[in-house]
């Protein structure tokens, strides 16, 4: 693996891999009755928080404690950023105060990469979601949430996701999540289709490693996955369709169309919802919504990012058995 973890596209086939078989041992571990693991005991990982975030900021908060890491964090409301501070000082500060990681959400796409290749701090970077363009952790954890479901918890060791179609639906446009997904699916071997209103496509999609439809019911009968997205309202600055109404009406899953899918396939969605938008309650509430199961390995799968970018040679999980063999 590489030292930061900026794009999934950084990732090859066998990085994933490797990130989704960790995941699965420390979802293991979540069920012994202590979770805690010391694998990253005297290190420190700084969550930096320039945007606003419910489950990413504390699925990492959690991840980090369960590796018994010490943990700061900044959020910049509150902070000197908002007496106009650039970044640069603000990660001189964190490298003078010797942060061992460093994971970071942004408005401005591209601003982990500029962390990461700056020189300013010498620390690997983890992309917590940077303006329109990559939520890599997010993507793994899908990855994870649909292998775990469509392949199996323990048949799914090794395997990619080789063969399986999720569709993608909503406002793709404006989507670090769909962008991130799309690289990473591709990569495990699946094949995705990006469903929008023409107006929430970007500008060369074609050269991405997917399909895209306008019309969501013709595409529903064929997938594996559908995941839904939020329409981002904060990152808009023109009317992209006529009326919420509207929207919901061609692109908005209810129950209706979730009928349509096949029986085994499951809904997704990265949250926040807005019910009644691109989703109604009656589907967020049903078993076959993984949102919730999503939230919960995202903590299992950023224990396994940062393991693999901080642990070094320390085995992820000693098992009990060995413990006992070491005495
Ligand atoms: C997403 C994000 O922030 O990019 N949420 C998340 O990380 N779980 C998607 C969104 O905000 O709609």
């Amino acid at each position: 693996m590489k030292r930061h973890l900026i794009s999934a596209a950084d990732l090859t086939r066998d990085d994933a891999v490797l990130v989704l078989d960790t995941a699965e041992e420390m979802a293991r571990m979540a069920d012994r009755p202590i979770k805690k693991l010391p694998t990253l005991r005297g290190r420190t990982i700084c969550n930096l928080f320039f945007e606003d975030s419910t489950r990413t900021r504390i699925s990492f908060e959690a991840a980090e404690k369960r590796l018994s890491a010490d943990v700061i964090n900044f959020s910049a409301k509150g902070s000197s950023v908002s007496k106009g501070e650039s970044l640069k000082d603000t990660a001189q500060t964190l490298a003078a105060m010797g942060v061992d990681a460093v994971v970071i959400r942004h408005s401005a796409s591209g601003a982990p990469y500029r962390l990461a290749n700056s020189g300013w701090i010498d620390a690997p970077v983890i992309n917590a979601g940077d303006g329109t363009h990559q939520h890599p952790t997010q993507a793994l954890l899908d990855a994870f949430t649909l292998r775990r479901r469509l392949v199996g918890h323990d048949a799914g060791i090794g395997q990619d996701l080789s063969g399986r179609r999720v569709t993608i639906v909503g406002d793709v446009l404006h989507s670090r999540v769909a962008r991130s997904n799309v690289d990473l699916l591709h990569t495990l071997g699946a094949e995705v289709t990006l469903v929008a209103p023409p107006t929430l496509v970007p500008v060369g999609v074609d050269s991405w490693p997917c399909e895209v439809s306008y019309d969501l019911d013709s595409a529903l009968p064929k997938c594996d996955a559908v995941m839904m997205l939020r329409v981002q309202r904060e990152r808009m600055n023109a009317a992209f369709f006529p009326t919420e109404r509207e929207y919901s009406r061609r692109y908005g899953l209810d129950a209706e169309r979730m009928a349509r899918i096949p029986e085994h396939a499951v809904v997704m969605h990265p949250g926040p919802m807005v019910r009644g938008m691109e989703i109604t309650a009656e589907v967020a509430d049903s078993p076959r919504c993984t949102v919730v199961e999503q939230v919960a390995n995202g903590v299992f799968t950023r224990m396994a990012v940062l393991y693999l970018l901080l642990g070094g040679n320390e085995p992820a999980v000693t098992q009990p058995s060995s413990r006992t063999e070491e005495k």
